[in-house]
């Protein structure tokens, strides 16, 4: 099939170039003379101007624009002709509008808004040869060689994902759940983050997902979903267009209380931002929220920005978000690399590409699509210029990555936000601003690592534990053996316990010292008429038919394969010296942990090495001198001193969710 489709595409391909002529003309003025700078360039923006991100970029762009078309110094007299394009928020109209846009002998678009768009209209750009600067796709896969016409101007949530895995190592956690739009910007982000969380040790437990256009119901469904779960660690990165409505159904459901954590990627700052008036309800539903936002420094550029953005035309939002400081570089950037470009001897030509010619295109009207012909040119360009723009240091790495990336790690509370510190790729989480910090040694140890004080959800300083116990709050199964002998140790009791024994009184005390309460029931392990079978009962617990298990369990070298112990809390000289009271125990039962072999092994041996004494030491130690009664008193006490080596012990396992208790002792 994909052979036969090969060849058709050759052979239509090469009747196509018998009479297909190559078409080259300028796209202003004389074809004739290339190598003059063309009185006006076209170029796009591509985004949805109904939504946060492009109600703010929209008058950054058209700005940036005005600017550069009245600074003579900067192009040299020719022009920026802009061609706005609507996505309108959807995939497929997007990816309409944008080839529409690519119809129009654009040289470059600024956008796409949206990841998806980005992934598709990239292969079409890939054969235009139009360089796409989006300020908008943060979605980390677009970095691919794949796509070498992306250009990213800002910063890729690769980075925002190392920051929350820096978050969340900072605080002490070690499984989050991830709430996220299931679509190219959300999947792939959340992909990264698992990534990322792996190399501080920690995991992403569950990945709640949602449709794009998931309704009130579903989403209420997943959250009741997620609040089951142990973790109370939530990553939420969504859309900013429709975010909110998360958190509000979260607190009707009652997940933004006392225990809850809720970091936001930076989707949440910017609806923030680029609202005028911030609903005091709106400001309710996410008090104690951690939330990132793209840094950037506050350099006198950006201010006399800001103070102009209150006169810009076409403005729609009092306020803007980090997007339009990044909309108006990108313009800026395309703007220098486009005079370097020229400076070069670049020109500004089309050709019409064969491959569409040939597949009867005219009724999609694909023939408009046109090649431009110096675009790799102007690609390189763009990756090498650099300068200071609103944002910083516009500049890129060999992986086309915006270099120095930063962000802002900030708490809500109250009506506004507050700042806790930064987080930079250059030395992780610091309280210390990133232009500062660049001036000193990179150091991202564990140990520089500071975060103002945050306000949790409930209004709390106490840092959240992050998890509650597994199955909401049902209780851990505890197995314990129902002794027959040693019931001291640990047997059934008939009150409400169900168990006792020193074991149960030693596990009782540890769990009282925890913070926090540990529901529990004790499972009794044996009929009553025998001793159970220890290595029966460590091998259910390592089976998960107990979550843990208390008794005298002896620690072997077979039983920590499977289980984990807690340090040895009993002697065995207890078991030793404890009371043969009860009558269904054996006034002989000391002899038990041994065979009769093995005591008259021992008893030879016992003779054996008090007869070795006794040759050695008899000559020169009066004490081995005198009547033979008390010579072999000394000798007794000697070797039983040297036999006294036994040591049986007891086992508590603490996992970050649960407890296990093992016992142990020569059974
Ligand atoms: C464009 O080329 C034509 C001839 O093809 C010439 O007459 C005309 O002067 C040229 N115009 C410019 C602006 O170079
Ligand atoms: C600017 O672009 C639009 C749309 O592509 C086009 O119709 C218009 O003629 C262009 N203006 C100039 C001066 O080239
Ligand atoms: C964009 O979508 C809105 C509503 O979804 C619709 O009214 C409008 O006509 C659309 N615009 C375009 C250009 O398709
Ligand atoms: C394109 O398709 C139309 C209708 O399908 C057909 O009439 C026309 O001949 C085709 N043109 C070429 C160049 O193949
Ligand atoms: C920045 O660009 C200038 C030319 O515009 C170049 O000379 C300089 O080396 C560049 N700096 C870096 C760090 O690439
Ligand atoms: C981020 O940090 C890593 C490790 O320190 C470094 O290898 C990488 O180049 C940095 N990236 C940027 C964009 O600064
Ligand atoms: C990094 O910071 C920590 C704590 O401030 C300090 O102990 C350590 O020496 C620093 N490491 C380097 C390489 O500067
Ligand atoms: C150790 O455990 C393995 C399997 O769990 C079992 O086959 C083996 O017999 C055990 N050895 C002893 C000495 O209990």
């Amino acid at each position: 099939m994909e052979g036969h489709m090969h060849m058709m595409r050759t052979i239509v391909f090469m009747i196509s170039c018998l009479w297909v002529p190559m078409e080259v003309i300028g796209i202003t003025g004389n074809a004739t003379a290339p190598s003059a700078r063309p009185r006006v360039v076209n170029i796009g923006a591509l985004f949805t101007l109904n939504s946060a991100i492009g109600r703010s970029a929209k008058p950054a762009i058209l700005a940036a624009v005005d600017d550069i078309n009245s600074d003579s110094s900067i192009l040299k007299g020719t022009k920026l002709n802009l061609t706005l394009q609507d996505t309108n928020c959807s995939g497929f109209l997007g990816t309409v509008e944008a080839m529409q846009l690519m119809g129009k002998d654009v040289i470059a678009a600024i956008g796409p808004q949206s990841s998806g768009i980005a992934h598709v209209i990239s292969h079409v750009v890939n054969e235009l040869h139009v360089p796409l600067l989006s300020f908008g796709a943060t979605d980390p896969t677009l970095s691919a060689l794949q796509y070498p016409y992306f250009l990213r101007t800002t910063t890729s949530d690769y980075f925002q994902m190392y920051a929350v895995a820096d978050l969340v190592e900072y605080f002490g956690w070690r499984e989050i759940v991830a709430i996220f739009v299931d679509d190219d910007y959300g999947r792939n982000g959340i992909s990264i983050l698992g990534d990322a969380l792996a190399k501080k040790r920690a995991k992403i437990s569950y990945k709640a997902a949602f449709t794009p256009g998931a309704t009130n119901n579903d989403i209420d469904s997943l959250l009741v979903g997620v609040n089951l779960k142990e973790s109370r660690v939530f990553v939420i990165h969504v859309n900013p267009d429709s975010g909110l409505t998360i958190f509000s159904i979260a607190k009707r459901l009652g997940m933004m209380g006392n225990g809850y954590v809720w970091i936001a990627t930076d989707w949440l700052p910017s609806v923030l931002d680029s609202s005028d008036t911030i609903n005091p309800d709106t400001m309710d539903l996410i008090q104690g929220v951690i939330a990132l936002r793209h840094h950037t420094s506050d350099s006198k550029l950006k201010k006399s920005f800001t103070a102009r953005w209150r006169n810009l035309k076409d403005k729609e939002t009092p306020k803007f978000n980090s997007y339009a400081l990044y909309s108006y570089d990108s313009v800026w950037l395309l703007a220098r690399a486009l005079d370097a470009f020229f400076d070069d001897g670049g020109t500004v030509t089309f050709s019409d590409d064969p491959r569409l010619q040939n597949s009867n295109g005219t009724l999609l009207g694909l023939n408009a699509l046109r090649i431009f012909d110096q675009g790799p040119k102007l690609l390189q360009k763009l990756i090498t210029t650099n300068f200071t723009g609103l944002t910083g240091k516009i500049q890129f790495d060999s992986e086309k990555n915006l270099i120095l990336p930063a962000y802002d790690v900030l708490n809500i509370g109250g009506t506004s936000s507050r700042l806790l510190g930064y987080w930079t790729n250059y030395s992780g989480l610091s309280t210390v601003p990133p232009e500062i910090l660049y001036t000193k040694p990179s150091n991202t140890s564990t140990s520089n690592q500071h975060l103002y004080d945050v306000i949790w959800p409930g209004e709390t300083v106490t840092k959240p534990r992050g998890w509650v116990f597994p199955n909401n709050g049902k209780p851990l199964q505890i197995a314990v053996p129902y002794r027959v002998t040693f019931a001291e140790v640990v047997t059934k009791d008939k009150g409400p316990g169900g168990a006792k024994g020193y074991c149960i009184d030693v596990f009782e005390a540890a769990i009282r010292l925890l913070p926090y309460a540990v529901p529990h029931d004790y499972i009794l392990y044996g009929d009553g008429r025998r001793n159970p079978s220890f290595s029966n009962l460590v091998y259910d617990v390592a089976q998960n038919k107990y979550d843990a298990a208390v008794g005298d369990i002896t620690i072997t070298t077979n039983r920590t394969r499977i289980v984990d112990f807690t340090q040895p809390f009993m002697e065995s000289g207890l078991v030793v010296v404890a009371p043969v009271r009860e009558i269904k125990s054996s006034p002989w039962a000391f002899l038990k942990p041994f065979t009769w072999q093995m005591w008259g092994l021992t008893g030879v041996f016992f003779l054996f090495v008090g007869a070795v004494v006794w040759i050695l030491e008899h000559r020169m130690n009066h004490e081995f001198r005198g009547s033979p009664r008390q010579q072999l008193i000394t000798i007794f006490w000697l070797v039983s001193l040297l036999s006294n080596y036994q040591t049986p012990s007891i086992c508590i396992y603490n996992s970050p969710l649960y407890w296990e208790i093992v016992p142990c002792v020569p059974y």
